[in-house]
């Protein structure tokens, strides 16, 4: 077997799926002048002793500047901070007019408002093919409640909204969840013994298998042993005021009763789904799922928008 031929935007878009943060990392040039650009390359690295890393490009104009700089500090941008971490990815001229900074034991510059500050000694400056790794050894930090800002695929995600909505799930009777479980192009749905109509597992909590009254139990009962992987909706039934929050997962094994159940793609019959909005929520899956192109729905069952979570370019 030979290595096979890497492509790299290829291998971009693969590495993309990692869902990160996002950072800035801050800087003091020789003249005193604060230096930072968005990173989401970074990671922890040890607790004892107490170091991290970020990587930064041969390519970046400020790459002499991190290379011989004694300290940094890498701010972990909070997710009303999308402003920020455009400004130090583009051309913007003043990027630290953009936003509140002040310095720390190092001197270099923290911002108001992230989720966490790390503060850093440089540890090392290690090559790495087209990038330096920057580590740096953790001179002081802090850390707020607030939700990290996410990236993944190219485009910013909102940690914070699965975060809040199965805190909930987990607190708030108004509220169930449901599981939009896909095998080989099929949907797994439960049809209902008096009037054959279709509906998705539901259950009021995530909980596991082995929890019968939980949304993964409601699964295996139904002869599916499934992973739920992605939030997929959240909306509420203003009449009602139950909250919904349905996610998207695979199934990894298939019982044969369950083969009956799964429905597949183009044989879905649509007006056996009498909850009109699960019955949307199925139609953008099936529709995405085509397109390879999933987003959060957020809204209520009227009106609501799709935040995208795939940037396909
Ligand atoms: C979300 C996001 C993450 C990024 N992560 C990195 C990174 O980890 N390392 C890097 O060198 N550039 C990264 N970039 C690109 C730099 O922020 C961008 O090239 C910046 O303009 C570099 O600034 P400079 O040229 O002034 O040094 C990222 C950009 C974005 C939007």
């Amino acid at each position: 077997m030979t290595d096979r031929p890497i492509d790299p935007m290829e291998l971009r878009r693969a590495l993309g799926t990692f869902a990160t943060g996002v950072t800035v990392v801050t800087t003091m040039d020789a003249d005193g002048k604060p230096r930072g650009f968005t990173a989401n390359s970074f990671a922890s690295v040890s607790l004892d002793p107490p170091l991290i890393l970020v990587c930064l490009a041969k390519t970046a104009a400020s790459c002499p500047v991190f290379c011989a700089a004694q300290s940094y500090a890498v701010n972990i941008l909070s997710e009303d901070q999308k402003a920020v971490s455009a400004a130090f990815s583009s051309r913007t001229a003043d990027r630290f007019a953009t936003v509140d900074w002040s310095a720390r034991v190092t001197g270099c510059p923290v911002f108001a408002g992230v989720v966490a500050w790390l503060d850093c000694r440089m540890h090392d400056v290690v090559d790495a093919g087209d990038h330096y790794i920057l580590i740096g050894r953790v001179a002081d930090y802090d850390y707020a409640a607030s939700s990290p800002l996410g990236f993944c695929r190219g485009a910013y995600v909102s940690f914070g909204l699965s975060q809040d909505a199965v805190r909930a799930a987990e607190e708030d009777d108004g509220t169930r969840l449901l599981a939009l479980i896909e095998h080989q192009e099929a949907i797994l749905f439960h049809r209902d013994a008096g009037d054959g109509a279709l509906s998705l597992p539901t259950a009021p909590r995530i909980g596991n298998a082995d929890d019968a009254e939980s949304l993964l139990g409601t699964v295996k009962a139904a002869g599916v042993d499934a992973e739920l992987s992605f939030l997929f909706a959240v909306y509420e039934d203003p009449k009602s005021g139950v909250h919904s929050i349905v996610y998207r997962g695979e199934a990894r094994a298939v019982d044969e009763h369950a083969m009956s159940s799964l429905v597949p793609f183009q044989d879905i019959p649509w007006n056996d789904i009498g909850d009109t909005a699960v019955r949307s929520v199925v139609q953008r899956y099936v529709q995405e799922r085509e397109e390879n192109a999933f987003g959060v729905y957020v809204g209520d069952t009227a009106t609501g928008h799709v935040r995208p979570l795939a940037g396909n370019d």
